[in-house]
């Protein structure tokens, strides 16, 4: 019997879902999920997502680097803000607390599923790969903006249900078909129509173009897995 796809356009729908005995993919292309990875990349040895900035403030008296941002801005008492760029030279053999605006939100919300996993198209192969390989069902849980669906997150979620039915999954649920459909409409120019979002646009106003680029690079880690285990996101 196929294995099923679900796509949960934001968090505040999360609750018409049964998570349990699923892998969740938790989306969030501009930026936070686009950092994680790319944190992992850079050999951070842990990742502590937490939903509000004094959550994170308190991990940083502990002695980890403390980075996020709220509405895009970085957050002035944090180490770092949300840009992949920030994780670069400065990560690697340190655990990182992180606080976003959606993305974390997102990684709470999906603590009930068997897995999380990280998503994004920087190792969107390697989580294909690794979710055929751990064959359960799957629901990308897209981040969104403050409750509403996005497109960028709605076309990473297409992307993958692209690649899974191709791998005999069944897409369940009507926001699977329509994250497919867009994803289909527009496989061969991403960033053009990821350039489209409004949070592309909010963030282009704040002058940050070149996260947009880099967040879209298909399999810049080619192996790369990050999975939520407990409080913390680990590279398997
Ligand atoms: C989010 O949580 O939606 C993103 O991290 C926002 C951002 O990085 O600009």
């Amino acid at each position: 019997m196929s294995l099923t796809i679900e796509v949960c356009l934001t968090p505040k729908l999360i609750n018409q879902h049964t998570l349990e005995g699923k892998i969740a993919v938790v989306a969030d292309i501009f930026r936070a999920t686009s950092c994680i990875v790319t944190a992992l990349s850079e050999n951070a040895t842990a990742i502590y997502p937490v939903s509000t900035m004094d959550e994170c403030l308190k991990l940083g008296t502990q002695g980890m680097l403390t980075a996020g941002e709220r509405g895009g801005i970085k957050i002035k008492e944090f180490n770092l803000g949300n840009s992949p760029f920030e994780y670069m030279g400065k990560v690697s053999g340190k655990e990182v607390a992180i606080s976003t605006t959606n993305g974390t939100i997102a990684l709470e919300k999906s603590k009930n599923a068997e897995q999380v996993i990280i998503g994004s198209f920087l190792n969107i192969t390697a989580t294909i790969n690794y979710l055929i390989d751990q064959k359960l069902p799957v629901i990308i849980h897209c981040a969104g903006w403050k409750g509403a669906p996005n497109i960028e997150d709605t076309l990473y979620a297409g992307a993958l249900v692209h690649q899974l039915i191709g791998h005999d999954y069944l897409a369940k649920s009507d926001s699977a078909k329509m994250a497919l459909d867009l994803y289909r409409r527009n496989k061969n120019s991403l960033l053009k129509i990821a350039l489209e979002s409004d949070h592309a646009k909010r963030l282009k106003k704040f002058g940050i173009t070149k996260d947009l680029d880099f967040c879209l690079q298909v399999d810049k880690y080619p192996n790369l897995n990050g999975r939520l285990m407990g409080s913390k996101i680990i590279k398997i």
